[in-house]
């Protein structure tokens, strides 16, 4: 696991935008998993800049998106997809992007479908990762056993809490997902985990210490042979 630790969340962007160039310079078509949740919002400008300077052009490019609330509809400002529409697509053309369907009528051939649309693409080049505060990656929860394709999960009590501030004052927060399983994120050639904030310094601590706790899912990432992790100094503590 390559650490590295940076002064503050600006410089965590700048590093994973490197990262995210080195990667788009190697293969201009790569595929990039993407994530949603507040930390990748500054990469995302970051890498919106980039573009609009022409340093860099994901057109070539194709994007698989971590997981999505369901049922959901894709309008619903909640949803990934217009997160992913606001915060990046529309104006960082990729030569195609999915997100799991939080429409689709049939959660579990959409995750088959998903987990095939991967594999059909050659799998992930370089999956970004944010972590939640409990240690799931994706909408993959602490659990005992964990699912490896993309499936349908319920969401913790700990990750509506953490997610509620997004929903606004009797909106209805959906408590279920689909989301990319672990197997598919293990898939991927290089993992970026960005970790920001002292609030995640706890979780980030048992990621350090040399030990594999089964109910932080994030923990299983020091099995995979090419992951970097990102840390501003406060969640690095
Ligand atoms: P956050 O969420 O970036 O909003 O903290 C991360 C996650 O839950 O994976």
């Amino acid at each position: 696991m390559n650490k590295i630790i940076c002064s503050d969340y600006n410089e965590v962007c700048a590093a994973a935008a490197d990262i995210f160039a080195q990667q788009l310079s190697l293969k201009p078509s790569s595929v990039f998993g993407l994530a949603t949740g507040s930390t990748p919002v500054g990469l995302y400008e970051e890498l919106k800049r980039r573009c609009s300077a022409r340093e860099l052009d994901f057109s070539k490019a194709h994007a698989f998106n971590l997981d999505e609330y369901y049922p959901i509809e894709k309008n619903h400002p909640q949803s990934y997809k217009a997160f992913m529409d606001l915060h990046l697509f529309d104006e960082v053309k990729f030569e195609s992007t999915q997100i799991p369907n939080g429409e689709a009528a049939d959660p579990h051939i959409e995750c088959a479908r998903y987990d095939a649309a991967i594999e059909a693409a050659g799998g992930i080049d370089l999956q970004l990762l944010g972590i939640g505060i409990n240690g799931h990656i994706g909408f993959n929860e602490p659990n005992t056993v964990y699912p490896v394709g993309s499936h349908l999960t319920e969401l913790t009590e700990s990750t509506l809490i953490a997610n509620s501030r997004f929903f606004g004052e009797g909106e209805k927060q959906p408590e279920t997902a689909l989301t990319m399983g672990l197997g598919p994120i293990f898939n991927a050639k290089h993992i970026l985990l960005l970790i920001t904030g002292a609030a995640k310094a706890q979780v980030a601590k048992k990621l350090f210490d040399g030990k594999l706790y089964t109910d932080v899912p994030a923990c299983f990432l020091l099995l995979h042979p090419n992951v970097t992790v990102i840390l501003d100094k406060a969640a690095s503590g």
